[in-house]
């Protein structure tokens, strides 16, 4: 027997094709293409690529596939192994009607299929959920072995993914985690785009986002809690808004209506501001405006502040969409001197080169083409734009308005530019930038060192009776009268129904802390254990307290000097894998771009059994309370206040927080004085 014979038969589960490689299911019409990520390998490493895709693949069709695979990483950029794709569209089903062995085995599947449903993705057909670059998987094949494997997982087992490989089944034990996650972790010498690139060409590499990779993206609905907490706070802090109302007449200007910017109109909405987006890809636009996320659509800039004008009139919330640039925009704005109180920007600066960031001059299809034909042309575009739109962003706030950077790099994309300007000191990027980033100003302080971040839950069933249960039961863990916050997340599950969040699967974003989050997870076990609701998913999002430590964003109020280390991050990670999590994930990247974050997150599937209320006693709580705990040593305000009361509360089984003495700054600043 050959050596591949030997391999085939040594491996109880892999691909094979018993009756012959499946046909090719081609495209669907009317449904977004990611664009040529650029081949740039070299022969030899072409051959690697090539060698790396066909392990998945039987010996008897590389003569086929080696073939298809070349000119798919030669016209992409990438090995996707279109073929294997499943023909038609993928949606995540009610879990029943997956198969496997164990609860966890079926409820990843329904997570790994709304995440690549054509619902939700951004690029169904090449893996990308959000964010321009996030994927779930590498490739096809990697897809449908990882389904292999869940139909096997039992509760003895842990299924290890390294950037979308299943590299395995390894023994563990029923309170381990089902599924350990790990994607473009890469060894610092090589973390960077650069090598990111080659190492993506060569398929061993992942670029995982933030829940992309995994498998916690719930659509669009998750973002909207974050940004509708961001423009509300900002204009309680910055407009000095007030009341129920209190939005109602301002106007928030940005940009981007893709996978995750496209919650922007919806939360300015909620939190009752009017709303202008700029938006190149007019598909993107006519997605938001059939979910009901966008009123109005123009191309004209007279007619978007018209709209606008007689929308802040009449105190009536409209969220208009501008098929355009965000430059040209500005520019109409500062030409005109038409008033803006509230300005951010997420288009996907985080891959400003690869397509996230259209240019001026170029309309959406002009960046595709010259992004393939003239890479280093489309560069110096991107990059004059970039500091054109930092300009206007200057003058507009010399009149008042006020911008704030909402995590996805457009500052940092700015320095890259070459406009050191925009840093804080001028040189270099080590004491930040000029303006704030969100998390600095607003997320930070007033929910993350709290302990407040993106809790979600997915109801498995797909039933939407059972969130409008978990809605109602998650309202009555709240206390709205202990913070303002609480009272807005109070407010916020109040209504989400009549808000229509939903896209995918039946899914529900709310911002908790450390008890809240608890408190609402052991309520839901106990409603699954006696048979009220189906088995439910919680996670949340890797934007939160503890699971990310990235300098430009989450951790961008961390001012002790630690926003350069990933230690949370990890620890984080680690933690939760300790005690039981179902799912932990761990990526490099996130919103921001490779080498610029470390970022986790976690899945926990409730049967409904006294052994999730144990982990979830312990690993919820370590999931909030180690970020905060981080906090409060960064001596930031309220997360001391937080670990002082954790301090005393806890004290019973034994938790404890080290808190920071805090030093005079005057004093050491006299006494450094005389060195300098
Ligand atoms: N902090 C957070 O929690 C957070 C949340 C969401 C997104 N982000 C970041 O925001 C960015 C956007 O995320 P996404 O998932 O929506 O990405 P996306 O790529 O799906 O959407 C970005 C959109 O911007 C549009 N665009 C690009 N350049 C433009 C321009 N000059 N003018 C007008 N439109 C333009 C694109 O056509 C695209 O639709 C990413 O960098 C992401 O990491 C951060």
């Amino acid at each position: 027997m050959d050596k591949n014979a030997k391999i085939a038969e040594s491996m109880r589960i892999r691909l094979d094709f018993p009756n012959g490689l499946p046909e090719h299911p081609g495209f669907l019409p009317g449904y977004r293409r990611a664009p040529d990520r650029v081949y740039s390998l070299s022969k030899n490493e072409t051959v690697l690529a090539l060698k790396n895709a066909l392990r998945y693949i039987p010996e008897e069709f590389h003569k086929t596939m080696a073939p298809e695979f070349l000119e798919e990483l030669r016209t992409t950029g990438r090995i996707y192994g279109y073929r294997f794709r499943p023909a038609g569209a993928i949606h995540g089903k009610p879990i029943y009607e997956y198969e496997s062995k164990c609860l966890e085995g079926k409820a990843f599947q329904v997570m790994i299929d709304n995440n690549l449903s054509f619902d939700i993705a951004l690029y169904p057909y090449e893996l990308v959920t959000y964010g321009e670059t996030g994927q779930v998987f590498q490739n096809w094949m990697q897809y449908l072995l990882v389904k292999k494997y869940l139909e096997e997982l039992t509760h003895d087992l842990t299924l290890v993914i390294e950037s979308g490989h299943p590299l395995g089944f390894f023994r563990s034990r029923p309170d381990a985690p089902r599924v350990i996650i790990t994607n473009a972790m890469m060894v610092g010498l090589f973390d960077n785009p650069e090598e990111w690139h080659r190492a993506m060409q060569l398929g061993v590499a992942n670029y995982g986002q933030m829940t992309a990779g995994g498998w916690m993206y719930i659509g669009p609905q998750g973002i909207v809690h974050g940004t509708y907490n961001t423009v509300l706070n900002a204009g309680r802090m910055k407009l000095g808004a007030a009341g129920d109302d209190m939005l109602a007449g301002s106007l928030f200007v940005t940009s981007g209506l893709g996978g995750m910017s496209g919650a922007q109109p919806k939360a300015a909405k909620i939190a009752r501001a009017t709303s202008i987006t700029a938006e190149v890809d007019l598909s993107r636009i006519e997605t938001r405006h059939s979910q009901g996320w966008v009123d109005k659509i123009t191309a004209d800039l007279k007619e978007a502040f018209e709209l606008a004008d007689a929308s802040i009139k009449a105190k009536d919330p409209v969220s208009i969409a501008y098929h355009g640039n965000i430059v040209d925009l500005l520019e109409h704005a500062v030409k005109h001197n038409l008033k803006i109180e509230l300005l951010s920007d997420q288009t996907s600066c985080h891959a400003q080169y690869e397509g996230g960031y259209c240019p001026q001059g170029l309309t959406f299809e002009e960046r595709t083409r010259m992004l393939n034909e003239n890479p280093a042309g489309f560069r110096k575009k991107v990059d004059e734009s970039l500091k054109k739109h930092f300009n206007l962003i200057k003058t507009l706030c010399e009149r008042g308005t006020y911008f704030f950077d909402y995590g996805n790099a457009f500052l940092r994309a700015v320095y890259d530019a070459g406009c050191k300007e925009v840093a804080k000191n001028g040189e270099n990027t080590h004491d930040g930038f000029i303006f704030p980033s969100y998390v600095e100003d607003i997320l930070g302080p007033i929910c993350f060192d709290f302990g407040y971040g993106p809790f979600r839950w997915v109801c498995l069933s797909g039933k939407p009776e059972d969130l409008r249960k978990t809605d109602r039961a998650a309202m009555e863990c709240i206390d709205p009268g202990r913070r303002f916050q609480d009272k807005d997340n109070w407010v916020w599950i109040r209504d989400a129904e009549k808000n229509g969040l939903v896209v995918g699967t039946q899914a529900r974003i709310l911002y908790q802390d450390a008890e809240g989050r608890v408190r609402i997870a052991l309520k839901f076990n106990e409603m699954v254990r006696k048979g009220e609701i189906g088995p439910v998913m919680l996670g949340r999002d890797h934007h939160d307290v503890s699971g990310t430590d990235s300098p430009y964003r989450e951790t961008s109020n961390i001012k002790d000097g630690s926003n350069v280390m990933a230690d949370m991050a990890i620890q984080c990670f680690a933690g939760n894998a300790a005690r039981g999590m179902s799912l932990v994930a761990l990526h490099n990247g996130g919103g921001v771009g490779i080498g610029k974050a470390i970022n986790g997150g976690f899945g926990m599937v409730l049967d409904g059994s006294y052994r999730a209320d144990e982990i979830i006693k312990s690993a919820m709580s370590w999931d909030v309370m180690g970020g905060v705990a981080r906090r409060a040593w960064a001596r930031n305000e309220n997360a001391l206040g937080v670990g002082m009361e954790f301090n005393e509360n806890k004290a019973g089984i034994g938790e404890h927080i080290t808190l920071p003495y805090i030093a005079d700054e005057d004093y050491l600043t006299q006494l450094v004085k005389k060195l300098f």
